[in-house]
């Protein structure tokens, strides 16, 4: 069946990267107009809409909860969240197993946030007791901050044992979930969370220009004043948004509409649990087939996630530049290592991306390591 969307043009190759990922045809039509930002078709209906749509996705029991919008790419959120949520009197444990936990930790510094890192190796999960402990051994933490899942390695960080170590010593809870928010389903309300950080171009499928912090509404109302930034106040963001959906500066417009469709293409999916599925079996077809081709997943399987996942060079000699090129002209972007302690590549497993492609990927990478 012909539809509106075969007008828009295919892309050249798939990217099997954590975002921007391959995003569908709907999502990138739907940016081929042009919005007002003044008016309620883009304030009232999309851009509350979406603030609604996000909430929802976030807790069974959303009544507590507010989605904030903010300009920029994910880290913009993340700092915007940790200059206002800190009190001046307060005190952040920044977990950290890869480089979006350093990235907070190097945030923290910047903002002069009085903060302490619970640092580990980028393949070891954190652990809740010794969480327990650091924050039973100092009075003055008042908030955590922990990536969900660390996009450097793939690792899935134990969220659950996590949350509950912080919420029994009755602190504030920050989750980076970036990379998995829409993709591996949680309940933000049943775990404690009190701000949310993610992203439009991850799970949910939208295109880059926006992130998006989803935060406990009585917290939120307690950050008026924190700010350590003008442009990034989460509080101000939230009620000049809240007021009637308008943005506090110019809003991506285009962005913000293709990612109300990307929230409609969800909803046709089946939502998170659906999408859940289709990357865990994408994930399971790729780990399967590279270990028959040669190539071992750094992690093990019980700290796997199913968004991206780092393999291990075959062998001393691997040119990984020379293979990413050559899967690169067969349609498929790689992603490479970021890891200190072993050489490694990634690819990644969500977006627009289907049993079928990583069927096709595995076949072009036998041809290009055999060639
Ligand atoms: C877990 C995590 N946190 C933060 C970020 C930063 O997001 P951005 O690159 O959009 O600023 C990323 C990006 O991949 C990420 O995976």
């Amino acid at each position: 069946m012909n539809t509106v969307f075969d007008a828009v043009p295919d892309n050249p190759y798939l990217l099997l990267t954590p975002g921007p990922l391959s995003t569908t045809k709907g999502v990138r039509y739907a940016m081929l107009r042009d919005w007002c930002t003044w008016d309620p078709d883009y304030n009232e209906d999309i851009v509350q809409n979406i603030r609604r749509r996000l909430t929802a996705l976030a807790a069974k029991n959303a009544d507590g909860y507010t989605a904030v919008l903010m300009q920029g790419s994910g880290s913009f959120s993340v700092e915007a969240t940790l200059g206002s949520a800190i009190p001046p009197d307060g005190k952040l444990l920044v977990i950290t197993n890869g480089a979006y936990g350093k990235r907070m930790a190097r945030m923290a510094a910047a903002l002069n946030l009085p903060y302490t890192e619970y640092a580990l190796a980028e393949t070891e999960a954190p652990d809740p007791e010794e969480i327990a402990r650091r924050l039973k051994d100092d009075s003055a933490l008042t908030h955590v901050a922990v990536v969900h899942l660390e996009t450097t390695t793939g690792i899935l960080n134990p969220l659950e044992a996590l949350a509950r170590a912080v919420k029994n010593a009755g602190r504030l809870l920050i989750v980076d979930a970036m990379s998995s928010f829409g993709g591996i389903p949680l309940d933000a309300d049943d775990l404690g969370i009190d701000f949310l950080i993610s992203s439009s171009n991850k799970c949910l499928q939208g295109v880059p220009g926006f992130g998006f912090v989803i935060a406990r509404r009585t917290e939120l109302e307690k950050c008026r004043g924190n700010a350590r930034s003008y442009s990034l106040d989460l509080y101000d963001q939230w009620r000049e948004m809240d007021a009637g959906g308008k943005w506090r500066f110019t809003s991506p417009t285009h962005v913000v509409r293709a990612f109300y469709r990307a929230l409609d293409e969800l909803e046709a999916e089946g939502g998170i649990e659906a999408r859940y599925r289709r990357y865990t079996e994408n994930r399971r077809l790729l780990t399967a087939g590279m270990a028959e081709l040669g190539f071992d997943a750094l992690l093990p399987k019980r700290l796997q996630s199913p968004v991206i996942t780092s393999f291990l060079y075959p062998n001393a000699d691997f040119d990984f530049t020379g293979f990413y090129s050559r899967v690169k002209e067969r349609g498929f972007v790689l992603y490479p290592g970021r890891i200190s302690q072993a050489d490694t590549f990634r690819v990644g497993t969500i977006g627009d991306v289907h049993a079928a492609d990583i069927i096709r990927l595995l076949d072009v990478i036998r041809d290009v390591n055999t060639a």
